[in-house]
């Protein structure tokens, strides 16, 4: 790093715009550095601060920043300001600065990539204007309320993790095109994602809502794991290139996929305690690799399926021995499935590799060679790789 040296090319009483540059980054060790700045309409390099540099920081007068703004491991920053700046063509880096509490960047409006881990004390993100282009954003482990600052029609990857109190997410992307991950925010947060259209790869963790009502296609995966959605609605998504997993989600109790057709890779429905009926996919016809279905459900259908490329695995600990040999057992026979076959009720343990049927219900028929079991241990063990992939 460079001790600061500025300014460079300051015009005395600057009427027009001046350009400032370092080669390195300029570090802001006090006060009278950062005012240095304050003549500088575009700084071209990285500004860093530094302890030194005391409690509150002011970058006011910067327009845009051609480069980095960093503040990392600093235990004293509790406000940053910046009233002018708009761009940040770089990172914007906050990386364990315990005790910041206040940012004020009303201007701000374009941020190529937010990386703001650690900030245990970061209520709001004090952007009045919003921030509406970003390429990357990642927020993890602050106690922010909310995301209000930040609106993207688009962005690459977005990550928003560990914040206890964020309770709501709502913005108006349209695409991501690299990765969503959502999770350990406030256990109640609600996820509107209402003009999503196209994405990548989407996880969600300990969500009470996801809405995207407007998904059409996903490049990759899909993953809803361990939240406390009740159901959950994709009325649009036509197709899945990886593969879709909701496990775990205990209190789901209505899933539907209307227009669904095309999975690329697993489908994997696991340990959803109260999802009973299995009904929702009326149009699912391709699996390209395994279908793992394991759970409570006494009701299942999937009318449209022609093809599973891989192994077909349906147990349950309600009573669906009929729907496996009515439904299910001809797909085999006309080689739709094309690796293992199993379909089973009345299990004790569907998660498990052990198959001891639970009594046999008064009302319901022994099912007996109902179920046929063809799974080879070979692709039972690449199911659950699988499965632990996700
Ligand atoms: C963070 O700062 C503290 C105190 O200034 C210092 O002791 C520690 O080594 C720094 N940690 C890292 C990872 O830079
Ligand atoms: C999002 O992607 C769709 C489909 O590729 C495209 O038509 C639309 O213009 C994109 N929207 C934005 C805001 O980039
Ligand atoms: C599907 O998306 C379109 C816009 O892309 C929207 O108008 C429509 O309401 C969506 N369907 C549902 C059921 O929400
Ligand atoms: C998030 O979900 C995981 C798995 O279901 C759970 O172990 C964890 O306690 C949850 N965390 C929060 C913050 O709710
Ligand atoms: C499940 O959700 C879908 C879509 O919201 C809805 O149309 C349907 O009525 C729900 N089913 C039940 C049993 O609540
Ligand atoms: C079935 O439900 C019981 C009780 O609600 C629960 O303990 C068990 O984990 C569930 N099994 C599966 C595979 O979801
Ligand atoms: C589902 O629950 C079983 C225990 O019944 C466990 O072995 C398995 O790992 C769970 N699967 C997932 C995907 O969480
Ligand atoms: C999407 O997620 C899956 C499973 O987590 C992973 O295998 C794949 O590499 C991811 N793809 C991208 C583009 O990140």
């Amino acid at each position: 790093m460079t001790r600061l040296a500025l300014p460079l090319l300051a015009a005395a009483g600057s009427a027009y715009a001046a350009e400032c540059s370092t080669k390195g980054t300029a570090t802001i060790q006090n006060a009278a550095d950062a005012t240095a700045l304050a003549s500088c309409k575009t700084f071209t390099g990285d500004i860093a601060i530094e302890t030194g540099a005391g409690t509150a920081v002011q970058l006011n007068g910067i327009k845009k920043l051609d480069g980095d703004l960093v503040v990392k491991n600093n235990t004293v920053l509790q406000v940053l300001s910046a009233d002018s700046l708009e761009e940040i063509t770089k990172e914007f880096h906050l990386e364990v600065v315990r005790d910041l509490n206040t940012l004020d960047f009303p201007k701000l409006k374009t941020v190529n990539t937010f990386n703001w881990l650690t900030l245990p004390n970061l209520l709001s993100m004090g952007f009045s204007e919003k921030v509406t282009k970003s390429d990357f954003v990642r927020i993890e482990d602050t106690q922010l309320q909310s995301l209000d600052g930040i609106n993207l029609d688009t962005v690459g990857d977005i990550s928003v993790q560990n914040n206890r109190f964020i309770d709501k997410i709502e913005m108006q992307l349209a695409n991501v095109t690299g990765r969503l991950v959502i999770t350990a925010n406030n256990p109640s947060v609600s996820v509107k994602l209402d003009n999503l259209e196209t994405a990548n790869n989407m996880t969600f963790t300990n969500c009470s809502e996801v809405s995207v009502s407007s998904l059409t296609e996903l490049g990759d995966s899909l993953s809803l794991i361990g939240n406390t959605l009740t159901d959950f609605y994709a009325p649009n998504l036509t197709k899945i290139g990886g593969a879709l997993a909701i496990n775990s989600n205990f209190e789901l109790n209505n899933l539907t996929f209307p227009q669904l057709t095309t999975i690329n890779r697993n489908l994997e429905i696991q340990n959803n305690t109260k999802l009973s009926k299995l009904t929702g996919f009326p149009k699912l016809k391709t699996i390209n690799a395994d279908l793992n279905i394991y759970g409570n459900m006494t009701e299942i259908d999937l009318p449209s399926i022609e093809l599973v490329k891989g192994t077909f695995r349906i147990k349950s600990t309600g009573d669906i021995d009929n729907t496996c040999e009515e439904k299910f057992d001809t797909l085999k026979d006309e080689d739709k499935i094309r690796a293992g076959y199993e379909c089973e009720g009345l299990l004790v343990d569907p998660g498990s590799e052990d198959d001891t049927k639970t009594g046999t219900p008064s009302d319901s028929k022994k099912p007996g060679a109902a179920s046929s079991v063809s799974v080879q241990a070979g692709a039972l063990l690449a199911g659950l790789a699988a499965v632990f992939l996700l």
